[in-house]
């Protein structure tokens, strides 16, 4: 079958692979229909994530069909349609027991790190009745894409760490397809202001089109000040960190107002300063968080109802011999404004 491999840092190929076989009574081989790509495959191409070796196949989001399934398998069968999570859950351990599904500890965020992923023509899922969710009749698969990771990513990371609430204030640094998936989530807690902050233009177009209430570009270092002249100097009541560097976090750390929340989302691969000078006394807390993908059934019932359209999210389409296209398209998204690309079988 084809596959999109790393091979370490800077290196990825489209190869030719075996195809995966069942391995364990709770596995089943998924043919792939759709699969997309994420900012985190970015990052493992950068050698950022040591966990995924070279020869992985890539990819942890997707939806597909049913090829064949283990013998412990009973609540799919062979040709049943499927989401697949980006995290693997057991659903026994202690931690998939507390909804903590990204600690599972025979699980986790492994697919396309650990274990071969989605960026290819089969997979092999693990614990697949807690890790696949069957997709129902006629909800568009391009939208269902967007459930194996952003959207439950941006709603739990964000939105439910950040405690978002009627009438709320927030603001989303960082608007890139975490930052908009968590903007789309947010309104379902009706927030009187969501404020989406970014140095991208055409990102933060799409904010405004996607329901952002103002948008700031903070190229010019006056975000901050700005987002308290609109908020009586006071802040927002939930400042959201969706893009993991040093600078997005301290803006957050600025903007909060007391009694705030700070829920970080991005991926941090530096340290950063926490003012604890300045935030001792403001009653705010900090929250982190791995996405558990323990709130995908909820949002699969919002999608299907149409109270959020997550295929606003999808930008260009490939094939699976196109991949190497897709990779590059989505790498300069400055430029071809890309948010999600989705590969087609
Ligand atoms: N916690 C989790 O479980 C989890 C899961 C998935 C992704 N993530 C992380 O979430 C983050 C966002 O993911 P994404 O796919 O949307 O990334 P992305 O790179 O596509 O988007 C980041 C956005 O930040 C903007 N940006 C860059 N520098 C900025 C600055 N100084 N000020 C304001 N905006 C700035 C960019 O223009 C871009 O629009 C990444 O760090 C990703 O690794 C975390
Ligand atoms: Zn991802
Ligand atoms: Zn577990």
């Amino acid at each position: 079958m084809k596959a999109l491999v790393y091979n370490g840092v800077g290196q990825k190929s489209l190869e030719d692979r075996p195809k995966p076989q069942l391995q364990d009574p709770g596995d089943v081989i998924v043919k792939m229909v759709k699969t997309t790509i994420c900012g985190t495959d970015l990052h493992i191409l950068k050698g950022d994530v040591a966990t995924c070796a070279p020869g992985r196949i890539l990819g942890h989001e997707g939806v597909g069909t049913i090829e064949s399934v283990g013998t412990s398998v009973t609540m799919f069968k062979v040709n049943d349609r499927v989401l697949i999570s980006c995290i693997s859950s057991c659903g026994k351990c202690d931690y998939c027991r507390r909804g903590m599904y990204s600690h599972c500890t025979t699980g986790g965020w492994i697919l396309g790190n650990e274990i071969d992923g989605t960026q290819a023509e089969y997979v092999r899922i693990p614990h697949a009745e807690t890790s696949l969710y069957a997709i129902p009749e006629g909800v568009d698969e391009d939208a269902m894409v967007m459930l194996s990771d952003i959207l439950p990513t941006g709603f739990e990371c964000g939105v439910l760490n950040g405690k978002v609430a009627p009438g709320s204030t927030v603001a989303i640094v960082g608007a890139g397809p975490i930052g908009l998936a968590t903007l789309l989530t947010a309104q379902l807690y009706s927030p009187s202001e969501i404020i989406m902050i970014d140095v991208d233009d055409s990102r933060l177009a799409a904010a405004l089109t996607f329901g952002a209430t103002r948008t700031i570009n903070s190229s010019d270092g006056q975000a901050a000040e700005q987002v308290k002249a609109w908020t009586q100097g006071r802040g927002v009541d939930t400042a959201i960190e969706a893009v993991g560097i040093p600078a997005t976090f301290d803006l957050c750390q600025q903007i909060v107002a007391p009694g705030g929340i700070i829920a970080n989302i991005g991926v941090h691969g530096q340290k950063v300063d926490l003012h604890l000078e300045n935030l001792w006394s403001q009653n705010i807390a900090i929250t982190t968080r791995l996405v558990d993908a323990v709130t995908t059934p909820m949002l699969l019932k919002t999608l299907q109802s149409g109270k959020i359209d997550p295929s606003l999210l999808v930008t260009h389409h490939f094939k699976l011999d196109q991949i190497l296209d897709a990779y590059d398209t989505f790498a300069r998204a400055a430029e071809t404004k890309a948010l999600k690309v989705i590969i087609d079988a």
